[in-house]
């Protein structure tokens, strides 16, 4: 079968370095990479470390608003599914690259298969829950990683072609885990071996792009007393600069790290703070307490077996969250076996 991936972002470069590899030993697959992250660190990085095969198209979109970047993947993704005919296409997620390649596929009739379907934050100011939603009703094969999100689906009347297959990215950290033991340069540089951090990620528009809830950010990590490592998404860089904000001494800011330096911080690290959808889960992987400052998860089951605290932009309660939060509760399995690729590529066969 031709399967056509479509992928764009710095999440869906990792969760492509676990399925294409397996994908590969039973389809052919063209690799489409839309552009929307193009910096060294955001992209290069991970096709270099992680071994994901080389894009055969890179449509080099990059920034640019919603309806800008959107529709030029749309117009140029038209023209390579017109060329190369694909069986089906592939997305994962639920960004703007996700949206872009399944509405395309849809329209000229090619069958969708959305990695990472089901997902809701029930926040549809979010632009991830307008991705996401609209991506999962116009896919014919919906791959979920959770019970939760199969239930979803079938709340808004979709029943057919769901799968509950596992979490892809518990695939990446099982595959990838003893290589980051020794990806330890940033560790070094920064001076954190044996000293106890706090790794933090900050780069949801719904914190960067209001001043006053990036503004409490700021704060409670400036004033939490511990030291806090922040690779630093380069939309939030652009923000502190608009609004003139800036770090104490006792945040480590870096520019942002590969994968496998930045599964070492994650290993190394005592509590992870983020409104990252997929550090929130490898928090949970690694077995670290996560204080997520969003009002909001898609990832409830975290929440729910006590290792996720969700406290907003509240300096106080992130404060809280940082000095006081301990997870109370033995883990569940959550997210399979590690072996959802496999499982993709069997149902994909079929
Ligand atoms: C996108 C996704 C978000 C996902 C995130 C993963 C959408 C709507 N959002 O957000 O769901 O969690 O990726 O990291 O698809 N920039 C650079 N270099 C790059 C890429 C971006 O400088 O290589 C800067 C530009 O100023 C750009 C801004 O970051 O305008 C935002 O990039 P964009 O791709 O639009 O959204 P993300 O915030 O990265
Ligand atoms: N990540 C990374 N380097 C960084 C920050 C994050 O490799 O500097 C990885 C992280 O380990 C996770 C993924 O990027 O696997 C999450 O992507 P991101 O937070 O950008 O997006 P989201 O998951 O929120 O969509």
């Amino acid at each position: 079968m031709k399967i056509l991936t479509v992928v764009g972002a710095r999440p869906q470069f990792i969760k492509a370095a676990a399925v294409s590899n397996i994908l590969r030993k039973s389809h052919s697959e063209i690799l489409v990479h839309t552009g929307q992250h193009y910096d060294e660190n955001m992209s290069k990085v991970f096709f270099e470390e992680l071994n994901i095969p080389k894009p055969d198209y890179n449509l080099g979109v990059g920034s640019g608003s919603h309806g800008k970047q959107t529709g030029t993947m749309l117009i140029k993704l038209e023209e390579i599914y017109e060329k190369e005919k694909p069986d089906v296409v592939l997305v994962y997620g639920d960004t703007n690259s996700t949206l872009a390649g399944a509405l395309c596929a849809s329209k000229l009739l090619i069958p969708v298969a959305h990695v990472e379907a089901g997902l809701r934050s029930f926040n549809m100011e979010m632009p991830e829950e307008q991705n996401r939603v609209l991506t999962d009703h116009v896919s014919n094969i919906l791959f979920v990683p959770t019970k939760s999100a199969e239930e979803n689906l079938k709340r808004e009347g979709i029943d057919k072609g769901i799968y509950n297959v596992g979490d892809v990215m518990f695939d990446a950290i099982l595959n990838f885990k003893k290589l980051a033991k020794n990806k330890n340069k940033i560790m070094k540089d920064l001076d954190l071996e044996g000293k106890e951090y706090i790794l933090t990620t900050i780069h949801r528009a719904e914190n960067t792009d209001h001043i006053d809830r990036l503004n409490n950010i700021v704060d409670a990590l400036n004033e939490c007393g511990r030291i806090v490592v922040l690779p630093l998404h380069p939309r939030t860089r652009k923000y502190m600069l608009d609004y003139g904000l800036e770090f104490n001494e006792n945040v480590k800011v870096t520019d942002p790290v590969g994968y496998l330096e930045m599964i070492n911080l994650e290993m190394n690290s005592q509590k992870i703070v983020t409104d990252s959808g997929g550090v929130q889960k490898e928090a949970f992987f690694m077995k670290k307490p996560c204080i997520t400052m969003r009002d909001e998860t898609e990832w409830v089951e975290t929440v729910e077996n006590g290792w996720n605290k969700i406290v907003g932009t509240d300096v106080k309660k992130i404060l809280d969250g940082i000095l006081n939060f301990v997870p109370l509760k033995e883990q569940k399995n959550i997210f399979g076996d590690g072996k959802a690729s496999s499982r993709i590529t069997k149902i994909l066969d079929r």
